[in-house]
C-alpha cells in the first residue's frame, strides 16, 4: 500500500509516523485511516521498533478531525459503518497495541483527532494546540469512541462540558484535566517524546505489552483487571527478559531486553 499521506521514519528503536496532510490540517479521510493502520501495524511487528510517536505535519494541527468532506451525504447505515471500519482499524486497534505508542499533539485536536490522540497509550501538547471535540456543532457526535474515551480521561462533567459546548480548551487546561501528560513548547515537542520514548525502550517490552494489556483491561465490561494483572504478571515470569531484569538488577548493570 501506498503511504503518500503520511511521512514514516525511525531512528534508534523510535517509529515517527506524521500524518501529512498539512493543507487539510491532516483531516483524517479514509485513505489516511488505512494508511496509518499500515503503518502502526509494521512498526508493532517489527520487534527493534520499542515506541511509536504520531504526530501532525506543521505547526497548525495534529489532525482537524475526521474528513467532513467525505461523510456530509452519509446516511445511517454508511455511518455506521465508517465508525465501526474506523474504531476496528485505527483507533480500538491503536488503544490495544502491544507497542507504546505516544500522540505528539503538534496543534488542533479536534474531533477525530482528540479521538486519535485519546486512543494513543499517552499524549503529549505543544502549548498552542487546542483540543475539543466540536462534532454536534455539525449536529453529530463522535463516533471514533470520543464519548467513551474523554470520560475515562477527564470524567462524565467534563467530558459532557466539552462534548455539549463544542468549545476548544487550551494545552494547560488540557493537561490540568489530564487530557494530556504535558505541555512543552512547539519546539521542544518532538524532542521531549523522543526523551520520553529513550526512558521506554530501557525497559522489557514483553513487560510493557503485559502492562498495556492490564490497565486497558480496566476498561472492558465483563473483565476483572485485577485477574488479567495476575494473568500477566506471572506471564512475565517465563520470559527471558524477566532473568535478564533480575541478573541485571544483581549484577549492578544495564538490563539488555530482547523481547524474549
Ligand atoms: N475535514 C475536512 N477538511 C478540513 C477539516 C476537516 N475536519 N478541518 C479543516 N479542513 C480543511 C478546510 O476545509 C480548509 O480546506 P480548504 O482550504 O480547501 O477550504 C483547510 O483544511 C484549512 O482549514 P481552515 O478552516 O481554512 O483553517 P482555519 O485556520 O480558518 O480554521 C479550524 C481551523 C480547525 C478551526 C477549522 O478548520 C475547523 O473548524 N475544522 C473542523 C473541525 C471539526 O469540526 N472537526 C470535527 C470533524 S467531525
Amino acid at each position: 500500500m501506498q503511504l503518500d499521506n503520511l511521512i514514516i521514519n525511525h531512528d534508534n528503536g523510535i517509529g515517527v509516523i506524521t500524518i501529512n496532510r498539512p493543507e487539510k490540517l491532516n483531516a483524517l479521510n479514509k485513505a489516511t485511516i488505512s494508511q496509518l493502520h499500515e503503518a502502526i501495524k509494521c512498526y508493532n511487528a517489527d520487534q527493534s521498533i520499542r515506541v511509536i510517536i504520531l504526530t501532525g505535519q506543521g505547526d497548525k494541527a495534529f489532525v482537524a478531525g475526521a474528513d467532513i468532506r467525505e461523510f456530509s451525504d452519509y446516511n445511517s447505515d454508511q455511518a455506521v459503518k465508517l465508525a465501526k471500519d474506523g474504531q476496528d482499524k485505527l483507533f480500538n486497534y491503536v488503544e490495544n497495541l502491544s507497542t507504546p505508542i505516544i500522540a505528539a499533539i503538534n496543534g488542533y485536536a479536534l474531533g477525530g483527532g482528540l479521538e486519535l490522540a485519546m486512543a494513543c497509550h499517552m499524549r503529549v501538547c505543544s502549548s498552542n494546540a487546542r483540543l475539543g471535540l466540536p462534532e454536534v456543532s455539525l449536529g453529530v457526535i463522535p463516533g471514533y469512541g470520543g464519548t467513551q474515551r474523554l470520560t475515562q480521561l477527564v470524567g462524565k462533567g467534563r467530558a459532557l462540558e466539552l462534548i455539549t459546548s463544542a468549545q476548544m480548551i487550551d494545552a494547560f487546561k488540557s493537561e490540568a484535566w489530564g487530557l494530556v501528560n504535558s505541555v512543552k513548547p512547539y519546539e521542544e515537542l518532538i524532542p521531549y517524546c523522543i526523551s520520553l520514548a529513550n526512558k521506554i525502550k530501557q525497559n522489557g517490552p514483553l513487560a510493557i505489552a503485559s502492562a498495556i494489556k492490564a490497565v486497558n483491561s480496566n476498561f472492558i465490561d465483563n473483565v476483572n483487571g485485577f485477574d488479567v494483572e495476575i494473568t500477566e504478571f506471572a506471564k512475565c515470569f517465563n520470559t527471558q527478559d524477566f532473568q535478564e531484569g533480575v541478573s541485571a538488577f544483581f549484577e549492578k548493570r544495564k538490563a539488555k531486553f530482547r523481547g524474549l
